[in-house]
């Protein structure tokens, strides 16, 4: 069960930049970071307009004097201050993240970063090296992470109830964009404009997310990838909004990614089924507190949060906060995450080798496996769907 007297001994001192009045997912960060008490909002840079992003600020509780015009400007004056900010998470469209989370690292500050990390690897991989190099951490906002049944089917396949995994089929496939409301809708607008999205849509903004859940519940390898996208909105071109992605794991397994925001009728469609020799397993993200489990020849079981016969998941920081039967959700998931970011940067200000090895969390390399996908799909899709090596 998660432990809510597992404190630090001061709360992080935590800033925001993005995430300001009507983002779309600002709130869902400072929800989860003020959960627990393990971060405290001091500071931030909210918003392009730097006059709604002060008020907007100022209404959040944050002192005036802390409430800046830039990211630059509060890097620079938070440094100077002996109870600066000690963390920060960056919530702007995508083509920001790399310059934001450079400047964060400079400023020798833990990083919580919303995904796709960057527009290429090299990029990904430079922050990584800088992150080193400053003993700071960066965490990535895949937030469907930290449910305890994803955890649990992670387990699953660990222990080989599954016997040898075969098949994978992942999927992020809403019904949202199914027009051009980015006409009238400024969060969609820059996510189908190259320059502030990168080389991909839906790939990037909701593939990643399926993929990481792959990535975390397999622990597979990718070998190699084929895909195709299509912009059925004409004028998202040569953005997707729905792609195909077939993959091949090192070791035989093969799996097949769906990604789209064309889906209609859709809500999520967010699923993850993973083939065993023995057995399978199927987790949806609009049912997040039941997973199914079919054993070939016997009946299949729903699996829920929070009862006895499932695997007691721990990995540094519970992810249970309730007993079975109550529902809990996309916020708690995301909540998880942060806590398990607290203890991880306070431990690396610690230089505490043995807890941050015992803290499992989305980190700068599943931001780099999250840039990677992209790169790689666009490399095949665009060159008439061809196979390509996963990595060079
Ligand atoms: P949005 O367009 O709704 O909001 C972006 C916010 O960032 C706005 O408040 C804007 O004023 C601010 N901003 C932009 N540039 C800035 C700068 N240089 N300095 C300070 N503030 C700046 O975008 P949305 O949908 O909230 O997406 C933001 C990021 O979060 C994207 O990278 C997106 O991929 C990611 N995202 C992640 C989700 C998840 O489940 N992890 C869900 C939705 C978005």
């Amino acid at each position: 069960m998660f432990n809510e007297e597992s404190h630090l001994k001061q709360p992080i001192r935590w800033a925001m930049v993005g995430g300001g009045r009507g983002s779309q997912i600002g709130y869902s960060h400072r929800n989860a970071a003020l959960r627990d008490g393990l971060f405290k909002l001091v500071a931030g840079a909210f918003d392009l307009d730097a006059e709604r992003g002060r008020d907007f600020a100022v209404n959040l509780g944050i002192d005036e004097e802390r409430s800046y015009s830039t990211y630059k400007e509060m890097f620079a004056q938070e440094k100077l201050r002996e109870d600066g900010i000690q963390a920060v998470s960056i919530a702007t469209p995508n083509s920001t993240h790399f310059e934001i989370c450079k400047a964060a690292l400079e400023a020798e500050l833990h990083v919580v970063c919303e995904k796709p990390l960057t527009f290429t690897t090299a990029e990904a991989y430079q922050l990584q090296a800088l992150a080193k190099e400053k003993n700071r951490l960066i965490g990535v906002m895949y937030g469907y992470s930290g449910f305890p049944m994803v955890h649990q089917a992670r387990e699953m396949v660990r222990r080989g109830d599954l016997g040898d995994i075969r098949i994978v089929n992942a999927q992020f496939a809403h019904g949202f964009h199914n027009e051009e409301y980015e006409k009238d809708d400024p969060s969609l607008k820059w996510r189908v404009t190259p320059a502030a999205s990168g080389p991909t849509y839906v790939i990037g903004d909701i593939g990643t997310h399926a993929f990481y859940l792959c990535e975390m519940i397999t622990e597979m390898e990718v070998e190699s990838l084929c895909c195709m996208r299509q912009s059925f909105i004409e004028s998202r071109a040569p953005l997707e909004d729905n792609a195909h992605v077939m993959l091949k794991f090192k070791g035989g397994a093969v799996g097949t990614l769906w990604a789209s925001a064309v889906n209609s009728g859709s809500m999520h469609q967010q699923k993850i089924r993973v083939v065993g020799s023995k057995a399978s397993i199927e987790w949806w993200d609009e049912f997040p507190n039941q997973l199914r489990y079919e054993v070939q020849g016997e009946a299949p079981r729903i699996l829920d949060r929070g009862m006895g016969y499932l695997y007691q998941d721990d990995q540094g920081v519970s992810c249970n906060r309730v007993g079975g039967g109550h529902a809990e959700g996309y916020f708690e998931s995301w909540a998880n995450l942060y806590a398990r970011f607290a203890h991880a940067f306070d431990a690396a200000e610690r230089n505490d080798q043995t807890a941050l090895a015992a803290i499992w969390l989305p980190g700068v390399e599943a931001g780099i496996e999250g840039t990677r996908l992209c790169e790689k799909c666009v490399e095949s899709a665009d060159n008439g769907s061809q196979w390509v090596n996963y990595k060079d």
